[in-house]
């Protein structure tokens, strides 16, 4: 079966630093696959250059057999690549519905006219964006009101949220960058559920992130990352057995073989960088964006 994601051989370097530096994975049709790794390890490089917000200095990205190296943000997510970040970014003062509406505009097409004059034509792409929009919300189960500002909600709605506009552009492929950080231990195992849930619908997820209880539940493999070079690719189980995955983790302050366990704080924090948009890239991307002339702004901070 060919991949419907191959990363070949990818670097990325910011100046003398090597943020991602050879690294190779596949990842197939309704597959679990992990990205482990310490802090500053590249993981969230790896996921820009997927998603076309930073350019790899050399390697290959395919999906689906078309190389999409280097393709813009907004090229790549109409390829079926949507993504969450490691720092939640939700347009604050929306209501969350329209949050999630933003994500339909990939595939649901509106003409400047018919908005102009409100036709009915446009009235009913309005209506299937405000269905699709609850359908996700209903799916990620949020439970909080979905007409407020997205602001307001508590952090872990705001991850579901992002989650609900992630999949409301129909990806064939998700990436989620710490999706459990900041949440509680009943938040996490909905989150399992979730993940499972988003896999059952053949969807493929690449997931990045520091719990590993939630690593080892989930995973059907995990790719390992010390330094941007790849340590590691294989079961979970043969990955914890692995001494040089051993060995990057003791090296660190993360838990390679924590149970369910409580992220460590400040995991996530660390993102920002002077001079630097934090995962995102270049700003005024409209990869993740939705609507154009929106700033899309973070409502949290991990
Ligand atoms: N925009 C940037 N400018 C300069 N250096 C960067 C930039 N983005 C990442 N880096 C550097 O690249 C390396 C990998 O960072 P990255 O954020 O990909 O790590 P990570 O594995 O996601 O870490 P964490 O688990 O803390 O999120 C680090 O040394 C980081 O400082
Ligand atoms: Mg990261």
């Amino acid at each position: 079966m060919s991949a419907l994601l191959e990363v070949a051989d990818l670097h990325l370097a910011f100046g003398g630093v090597k943020a991602v530096d050879g690294l190779s994975f596949q990842v197939h049709e309704a597959e679990i696959v992990s990205v482990i790794g310490p802090n500053g390890a590249g993981k969230t490089s790896a996921f820009n250059c997927i998603t076309g917000f930073y350019r790899a200095t050399s390697g290959a990205i395919t999906i689906d057999g078309t190389d999409v190296t280097r393709l813009r943000p907004s090229a790549v997510a109409a390829r079926g690549v949507s993504r969450t970040f490691q720092n939640v970014r939700l347009f604050g003062d929306l209501p969350v519905l329209d949050n999630v509406r933003a994500g339909t505009h990939l595939w649901l097409r509106q003409h400047v006219f018919d908005a102009l004059l409100h036709t009915p034509r446009y009235r009913r792409t309005e209506q299937v964006a405000t269905d699709e929009a609850h359908r996700w919300l209903d799916f990620v189960g949020l439970r909080a009101d979905r007409t407020g500002p997205a602001r307001a909600l508590p952090y872990g709605e705001q991850r579901r949220v992002e989650i609900a506009r992630a999949l409301a552009r129909h990806p064939k492929l998700l990436l989620l960058d710490e999706p459990a950080a900041g949440l509680n231990h009943g938040e996490k195992l909905e989150l399992l559920e979730l993940i499972r849930r988003i896999r059952d619908l053949g969807i493929a997820i690449v997931l990045i992130e520091h719990d590993m209880g939630l690593v080892m539940e989930v995973s059907q493999r995990v790719v390992v990352l010390n330094f941007g070079k790849e340590i590691a690719d294989g079961s979970p189980e043969a990955v914890r057995r692995d001494p040089a995955v051993i060995e990057a983790y003791l090296g660190s302050d993360d838990e390679p073989s924590g149970a369910t366990g409580d992220e460590p704080a400040g995991q996530t924090g660390d993102e920002e960088r002077s001079g630097a948009t934090g995962d995102g890239g270049p700003s005024g991307q409209t990869g993740d964006g939705g609507p154009s002339g929106l700033t899309e702004e973070r409502t949290a901070d991990a």
